[in-house]
């Protein structure tokens, strides 16, 4: 398995990843008749996206870039989808620490993730295991299929060993 940035013809792949993540979890807020072409400009937007490839086939994907822009733009976010099929090979945890190392070289400062929901084990335990904290929860933010409104966790980890000092 390899990481590398996603091209064009990857979309198709993309888009079948993220149809069976939405359709078969309650994990991300995006509704399973999500539009594809709202998908492309997510994805090959204004933040960088990289793919988890062995041989042809596309396992899983991240997208990253600075969570706000101007005075936020010192703290990156992303998201990550490995396809349901691939889970729990750790390709999840492949990818956070790619993005990372990624958003180190790159200058930032932290990483912020606005809304994990807080029944999603697989996510949470990732994140924790690589260092992030729920620094706030969005009470009832989510509506789970199953078990009805669960909170969102906003995770957050410092980057450089500075933490939150300086501007
Ligand atoms: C969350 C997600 C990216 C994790 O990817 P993954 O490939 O399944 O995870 P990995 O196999 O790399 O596991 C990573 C770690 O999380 C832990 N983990 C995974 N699933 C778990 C579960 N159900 N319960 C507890 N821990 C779990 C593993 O033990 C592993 O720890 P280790 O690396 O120390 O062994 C993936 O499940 C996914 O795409 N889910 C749907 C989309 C999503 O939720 N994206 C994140 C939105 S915030």
């Amino acid at each position: 398995m390899e990481i590398r940035p996603a091209v064009p013809s990857g979309l198709a792949a993309m888009w079948e990843i993220f149809q069976e993540v939405i359709v078969t979890g309650d994990t991300l807020p995006f509704p399973v008749d999500f539009d594809r072409g709202t998908f492309q400009s997510h994805w090959f937007g204004a933040q960088a996206t990289y793919l988890a490839v062995d041989g042809s086939d596309v396992l899983g994907m991240y997208k990253y870039g600075a969570n706000y822009p101007g005075p936020g733009s010192h703290v990156a976010s992303a998201t990550y989808l490995v396809r349901p099929a691939a889970q729990g090979r750790g390709i999840g945890r492949a990818l956070v620490e790619d993005s990372l190392a990624r958003a180190r070289s790159d200058g930032y400062r932290a990483m912020q993730f606005n809304y994990v929901v807080s029944s999603n084990v697989a996510a949470v335990e990732l994140y924790r295991k690589l260092g992030f904290a729920v620094v706030g929860t969005l009470p009832g933010a989510f509506r789970h299929r199953q078990f009805g409104l669960v909170d969102a966790y906003v995770m957050y980890r410092f980057l450089q060993p500075q933490g939150a000092a300086g501007a």
